[in-house]
Parts: structure tokens; sequence; C-alpha cells
């Protein structure tokens, strides 16, 4: 939650820059936004409630054009309403610095007395304020910005990323970070930070990515890292295979739909080039997938939140079917705090778009402190989420910037199945034919996910989506490996259309829910031919015996022979199918939300990668 972006330039501007980079990190957060640089000896701050297209305006003077440093911030309120008062970047009204903050400080409060006590005046009620007032009166002391930034940093409780700049020596430039994402980069004339690497993209490829306790100087062409108590670290460059094209929108009118299309393609490069044809088996790159690894667990244990628990979901299905080995799945954020219990032996495995959602992380750390090894399936490299697992799966989907994740969720399952593949392969339940003729059927869904996406299959679904703009509420049914699908399709039609859509798992309906369901009320039955079809298609009947309007999705003809309404599926094997039938859910809940006129991109109260608790 909160971007953050901060430059120092030798020769150019920054301004422009700043805002780019604001412009990409708006899907962490876009109720304010705001920038300040340093103009001769004082520094100035121009901060604004609502979009970045309202802080444009208030820049259009030109004023600050030329400026040659600068930190700019797009916030997701924690701590006080998004208001121009709250808005990022703070300072102690000295004139002598500005800083942007991405996280919690948990102890704000007392010092925020403490810093009134001592006749130091608050215009926000933010607990980044605290922040700047700290540094401000270590600088008042006379200490140059990288100590009194450490100063202040070691009386703070809590989490953050941030970055101060003041005029003082001729400009200076810090970061920090303890949590929150931080990347940092040089050239030879400029230095950059941002939250993520997409910020960065346009300067430069060749990127660090700051560790928990690290403090970074920057000036052009120069980057010092060091820890809270100031001694020196090494921090190396990596270089990032992603490009700034991928982060627009390529002519789509949002990054969603955008995404949506890619999926054929994330699907082959999260796959193919993993795929042993020969051995009916799959390679992966980071870590340990040794078959002795994979042998010795009894247990794996998944951790996520949101989209990516829905993924981790079908992985558990897909696990216990072709592997049997038995998985248990939680929210990490009930992970955390139920005092969970690890049997021997267990492999945790946390599913992560960003790599750097705070419950996940911490759900991670804490099955390592219980003694299990760790694994991740992650969209992000050098996320911290990859930085902390023994192995990982990366997902190749490319940047998600759509709050709504639709590829990245396609991506996870895709790499569930391979986990799924490597697995049995290593452990026996798999042989070499049925290792190939899995992987056979996962090759041939890239031409059945294009059909899907086809333009006339686009437009039955955004009929039908249109046809219920005006209802209450949605209940989205599944089983089996498309109970998840039920999940992940409800998930996105709240989160991008504000209406109340609740998965089930079909056979539970009957249990309570049903009671609910009043003539004319959308049902989504999702349903594949194979082991629990005829069990959904009875449940479908329940339903639709009390007045419900059943949308049937997948490739179970009877079932859509029963609908009133349905979306058909290219069929393939009931353990793949939940990759093809999610497909018409997010397009479902794309068109339902353009059809409301609501912000598809950037859904309200929401923010894409969420590093608080
Ligand atoms: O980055 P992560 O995959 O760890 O994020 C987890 C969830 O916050 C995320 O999937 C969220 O539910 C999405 N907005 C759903 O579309």
């Amino acid at each position: 939650m909160c971007g953050i972006v901060g430059a120092f330039s030798r020769k150019g501007a920054v301004l422009d820059g700043m805002l780019e980079g604001l412009r990409v990190l708006e899907y962490r957060g876009y109720d304010s936004c705001g920038v300040a640089v340093v103009e001769g000896e004082k520094v100035e701050i121009r901060r604004k409630v609502g979009r970045l297209t309202e802080l444009e305006k208030l820049l259009a003077d030109g004023a600050l054009a030329g400026a040659r440093i600068g930190v700019g911030h797009t916030r997701w309120a924690t701590h006080g309403a998004p208001s121009d008062e709250n808005a990022h970047p703070h300072s102690d009204g000295s004139g002598r610095l500005a800083l942007v903050h991405n996280g919690i400080i948990e102890n704000f409060l007392e010092l925020r007395r403490e810093l009134q006590a001592e006749g130091r005046v608050f215009t926000s009620e933010t607990d980044t304020e605290v922040l700047s007032h700290l540094v401000g009166r270590e600088l008042a002391r006379g200490l140059k910005l990288v100590d009194a930034v450490r100063a202040a940093l070691a009386r703070v409780h809590g989490y953050y990323a941030i970055a101060v700049m003041s005029p003082a020596d001729g400009g200076a430039l810090v970061c920090a970070r303890q949590g929150p994402p931080l990347v940092v980069a040089t050239t030879a004339d400029a230095a950059y930070l941002g939250s993520d690497v997409l910020a960065l993209l346009p300067h430069t490829r060749d990127v660090v990515y700051l560790e928990d306790g690290d403090v970074a100087e920057l000036a052009p062409g120069s980057l010092v890292v060091t820890n809270l108590a100031g001694q020196p670290l090494e921090r190396h460059a990596r270089r990032i295979d992603w490009d700034a094209e991928q982060a627009s929108k390529a002519g789509y009118p949002h990054f969603m739909l955008k995404e949506i299309h890619e999926q054929p393609d994330v699907l082959a490069r999260t796959a193919f080039d993993r795929i042993l044809s020969a051995s009916g088996d799959v390679s992966f790159e980071h870590g340990d997938w040794s078959d002795a690894r994979l042998r010795s667990f009894e247990r794996l244990q998944v951790i996520a939140c949101g989209t990516a628990l829905h993924a981790g979901m079908v992985a558990k299905y897909l696990i216990e079917q072709l592997v049997r080995l038995p998985v248990d799945l939680d929210y990490a954020s009930e992970f955390r705090y139920r005092e969970p219990v690890l049997v021997p032996r267990t492999l945790a495995l946390a599913v992560s778009q960003s790599g750097e959602t705070a419950d996940t992380l911490a759900a991670l750390r804490l099955a390592r402190e219980l003694g299990a090894s760790t694994a991740s399936i992650c969209n992000v490299m050098g996320s911290t989420v990859v930085r902390e697992s023994d192995a990982t799966i990366l997902t190749h989907a490319g940047p998600e910037i759509g709050v709504a994740s639709t590829k990245a969720f396609v991506a996870q399952v895709v790499a569930a199945f391979l986990l799924a593949v490597r697995l049995g392969r290593a452990r026996g339940t798999i042989d070499a034919n049925g290792g190939r003729a899995l992987l056979d059927e996962l090759r041939r869904l890239r031409p059945r996910m294009e059909a899907l996406l086809a333009p006339e299959t686009i437009e039955r679904v955004g009929a039908i989506a249109r046809g219920h703009v005006d209802a209450k509420g949605f209940f989205f049914l599944g089983r089996g490996v498309n109970f998840p699908i039920a999940l992940e399709g409800a998930l996105k039609l709240k989160e991008i259309s504000y209406v109340h859509a609740e998965g089930y798992a079909a056979g539970e309906m009957k249990h309570g829910p049903i009671a609910l369901i009043s003539k004319g009320m959308p049902i989504v039955v999702v349903n594949a031919p194979g082991s629990v079809a005829d069990k959904v298609r009875s449940n479908l009947h329940e339903v639709k015996a009390r007045g419900g309007h059943v949308i049937s999705i997948g490739s179970d003809a009877a079932s859509h022979e029963l609908a009133d309404e349905s979306i058909d599926v290219p069929a393939t094997i009931e353990p793949l199918s939940a990759v093809l039938n999610v497909i018409p859910l997010q397009l479902f809940a794309y068109h339902h939300a353009l059809a409301r006129g609501c912000d598809i991109d950037k859904p309200r109260n929401l923010a894409k990668s969420v590093t608080v608790e």
C-alpha cells in the first residue's frame, strides 16, 4: 500500500520522471498524492487529495519543473482520512526536509506526544508526520541527513519504506526499509528509488533491492548502503527482464482487460520452457526441487491471501489428487495468529503475485520458525517472499497493474499444476507416460484460451453480464477444483463491481445459504465433466427449483441444458478445467463493472499490494 519514488539528478530535471513513476505506482494506492522537490535552500511540497491528475493540475504552473532532487508519494490511507493535509510528503515545518512513507509507525502516538511537548506542531493525522519531526529534530542538532534518518529510525517501532530529502549540504536523498519493498538504482548522472521496479524501468534495468534494516544514501552515480548502526553493507544490482512497455495499456481501455488477454502467453511463459517432454517431467530454476528433497516432505502447508489463496486452494486439490500428499491451506492472516502446529518435514508454500504481502510474508517466516522448509510461487523476482524462500517457482506473468488480479492467478494455477507433476514424478504417483499426458494437455490449453478470448465469446459474456447489471446479489457455485474458481469469480465481481457476490461450495448451499435464493437471483454455476459433474448438476437443480436464474459456465453440456444462460468453455481434463473456467468469470466481472460505470483498474478502498496487516 502506498507507492514512493525519489530521484536525484546531476543534469536533468526530475519532476516529470517522478510523476511517471507515481503513475505506474498508483496501483498501490490512489486516494491522494504529492511531490516535494529541493528549490535552492528550501523544500517545496505540493500534495492533493484524489488521483494524480489532481496533483498535475497543481503543478501546471511549472514552478517546480526544473528541480533536480525530489520525492513523491501515492497514498492508501491508514492513519487519517484521505485529505490534502494527510497526503504525503510530510515535513516538520522547517522547510529543511520532506519525507514520504509506506507502512505503519506503531508507536506514533507516544512519539507524537513527546514531540508536541517539545513545541513541535503537527498538521496532519498521519503516523508518518512523527518521522519527519524526528528527522527534523536530529537535523536541527547538526546531524547529516543520513545520520539523522538513522537516529530517527532508532526510535520507531513498526514498518516502513521511507524516502527523505533535504537541501542541506548541496542536497541529500536518503531512503530506508523495514518491511515494505524499496528498490534503488544509479546511473552515471542520476539516482532513483521506488516501491517497485516498474517506477525505475524507464531509467534503468539494473536495480538493487534493499533489505530490511538497510539505509541508503543516494546521489548521482553513487549509492551507499549501511545498516541502522551505520555499518557499510554490500548490495548487488540485479538485471530486470521486464520492460517499461509491459506496464502500459497497449491500446486496451483498461489494464485488467489487457491482462486477461495476455493469459495465453502467460501460460506459455510460465510453463512451456519448463516441460521435459521425454521424461514427462518438469524442471524449476530457483532452489532445490530434486526428487530426494521432494520425497522428504510429509505435508504441504499453503499460505496466501485473496486471489493467491484461491490459486493455493487449486494447488491443494491438484496435489492431493495427483500426488496423494496431504495439503493444508490457510489464509496467511489466520495462520500467523492461530498458533499453528506443523508436523515435521512440512513444506510451507507461499503463493503471492507481489511477493510483498505483509500477512503472507509473516506467515512464511512463522512457518520457517516452526521448522518448515519454505517455497513460493511468486511473480516478482527479487521480492521479499522470493528472497526468503528456500525455493521458488517464478510465474512470469509480467507486471500486473490492474488491482483485480487475473493473469497472475492463471499463472499461479499453472505453476501449481507444474508443481503437482514434479511432486508426482518425484514421489512415484505419476509415471513418465502419465506426466507426458498431463503436460501435453497443459500445452493444448493455449489455443483453447485463445478461443475463449475470441470477440464472439467476449461479446456473449458481456451481454450476459449487462443483463444482470441491476442484480442485488450473486452466488457463484462450484465443487472440487472448480470450487476455488467459484470463490475467485465472486471475489472479482465484488472487488470491481461493488456488488455482493458469494462464492460457495455447491454442496454446502442446502446447509443454509439456499435460504437466500429468491426468484431471478443470478446463480453462476461452474462445472466441468469429471468426478463431481453430476453432483454439481444436482445442486444446480436445487437452486433452480427455488427460482434461481442459473448461468452455467464450463464444458459440461448437461449443465448448460439445465441453465437459463450459459457460456461454453473448451473441454480439457478436469484438473486443468480451473484454468479455462476462470476466464469467463474474469470477463463477467469486467463487463459488469463496466456497465455499472466503476473504476475498473482502481476499485474503491483497495490497493494492489497489501503491505500492511
Ligand atoms: O500480491 P499477492 O498475490 O500476495 O496479493 C494477495 C491479495 O491481496 C490479492 O490477490 C488480492 O486479493 C487481489 N486484489 C485480488 O484480485
